[in-house]
């Protein structure tokens, strides 16, 4: 049964499911199309389902071009019974927090459930959505093998980890290395002919943990060392030392430095959420993992630092932030892209019209205000110009996107709070925050 499959894998003549066509699984299903498989998208969004059949993009970096050009070969659906058909199926599904801040893996179980009547004999299951490590071995394995499955015989089951940098131009689906991980060791061996044939270089470890822990020890490096310079921000700030000075100059250490910056708070998918999940899961082991909490700490008191210094700075002018226009620069969660999941502006947003602000934004990329679960503004982006930019008390800037006019906001603001460290030169209309 593996070698059918190995063989299947290996000439591309086996069809590859992709689980959730968001921003990890939809450029994975167009690569597994564009090396010459047949790739099944199911999503459970049918806007997403019809636009993509349509040869549509959602995702302002994926051309629709790149997916009119795939369709011979990818089509998406919101059909599960159709998972029978696939020799590989790849989970891509979120994995959030829930209320009280501990994971939620209901869309891993609710996709697994909705797989499970359709899974059939010799097939590969990959999960691929970030998770705490024992996922795959604890609540996929056995769901599993309730069918009468037996793992590393007659199904194979992986885990590994996606990597993305999104608005990084510089790596792609196939030149990111993969990580994979298998339940055992035939199931290894699939895995690796898997991604084997869409990407350039495919890292096996010894198990599923392996995979789990090396992505969650990705994200919570970047947690930790971004909660460091904002620490680093706030010292500096009181000493009256420009921080991002301090960083470039650090980063001229030819080896054993990485710089990272500091801002007005984490953002996306990953870095804000990951670590709680390895936070929630070593509470079992009886392991308080403080750099985790630590970090979090740091990063989320962010925005009201920010909003702190943005008061102080009006204060200095006899203002205060009732009242006061605001318009802030940039609201997708970082630069040059339009995602706004966990965005900190958004916060910031909020934390301004809590405090009486009257408030706005531009962002090339959100021309609306997206509908949020938890965040509602009946806004669209302003456009800039001399003239609106001196219109407002107030610029906040918070996503530093390379398409902003800098010098022309500079050179029109009132006030401008610089959350990003935009502007090296000291300015009297610019505050570092
Ligand atoms: N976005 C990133 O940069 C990134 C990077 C690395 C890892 N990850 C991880 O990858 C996973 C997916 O993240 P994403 O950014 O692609 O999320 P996303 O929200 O962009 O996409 C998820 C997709 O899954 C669909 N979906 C939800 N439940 C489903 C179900 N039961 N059946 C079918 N489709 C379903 C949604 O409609 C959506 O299209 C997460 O675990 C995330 O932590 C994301």
């Amino acid at each position: 049964m593996k070698d059918a499959l190995l063989r299947r894998l290996r000439d591309r003549s086996a069809v590859v499911g992709v689980v959730g066509l968001g921003y990890v699984g939809l450029p994975l299903a167009l690569r597994f199309a564009e090396v010459g498989y047949r790739a099944l998208g199911f999503d459970i969004d049918a806007a997403k389902v019809e636009a993509l059949n349509g040869g549509r993009s959602y995702i302002e970096r994926i051309p629709a071009q790149r997916i009119s050009q795939a369709r011979q070969k990818f089509e998406a659906t919101g059909r599960y019974v159709r998972a029978g058909e696939c020799d590989a199926i790849a989970i891509c599904v979120p994995t959030p927090l829930d209320r009280q801040r501990q994971p939620d893996l209901s869309f891993v179980t609710g996709t697994l459930e909705s797989l499970l009547p359709h899974l059939r004999a010799g097939q590969l299951l990959v999960l691929e959505s970030t998770t705490w490590p024992g996922t795959t071995e604890e609540v996929l394995r056995p769901r599993i093998e309730s069918r009468g499955f037996k793992i590393g015989e007659d199904f194979f089951l992986c885990f590994s980890p996606e990597r993305e940098d999104p608005g990084n131009p510089r790596y792609a689906t196939q030149t990111i290395p993969k990580i994979c991980g298998g339940s055992t060791a035939a199931c290894l061996e699939a895995g690796l002919a898997l991604y084997g044939g869409a990407i350039d270089s495919v890292v096996p470890v010894s198990s599923t943990r392996v995979a789990e822990m090396a992505k969650l020890l990705e994200n919570i490096h970047r947690a930790v060392n971004i909660g460091l310079v904002n620490e680093m921000k706030i010292v500096c700030d009181r000493m009256g030392i420009d921080v991002h000075e301090v960083i470039r100059a650090a980063a001229t250490k030819p080896f054993g430095f990485v710089p990272y910056w500091p801002g007005p708070g984490l953002g996306g998918h990953c870095i804000p959420i990951d670590p709680f999940y390895l936070a929630w899961k070593a509470r079992e082991y009886g392991v308080h993992t403080r750099f985790i909490e630590l970090a979090g700490e740091i990063n989320r008191a962010m925005p009201e630092w920010v909003i702190g210094k943005a008061e102080e700075a009006l204060g200095r002018c006899g203002n205060t932030l009732q009242g006061c226009r605001v318009l802030v620069l940039g609201i997708a969660y970082k630069k040059d892209v339009d995602d706004m999941r966990e965005s900190p502006a958004v916060e910031l947003m909020e934390l301004l019209v809590a405090r009486g602000a009257k408030v706005e934004y531009s962002d090339p990329h959100v021309p609306v205000f997206p509908r949020m679960r938890e965040h509602r503004f009946e806004l669209k982006s302003v456009r800039l110009d001399a003239a609106t930019v001196a219109g407002y008390d107030l610029v906040l800037l918070a996503t530093d996107h390379q398409a902003f006019d800098y010098a022309l906001v500079r050179k029109h603001a009132k006030l401008i709070v610089d959350t990003r460290g935009v502007y090296l030169e000291p300015a009297p209309n610019v505050v570092k925050a």
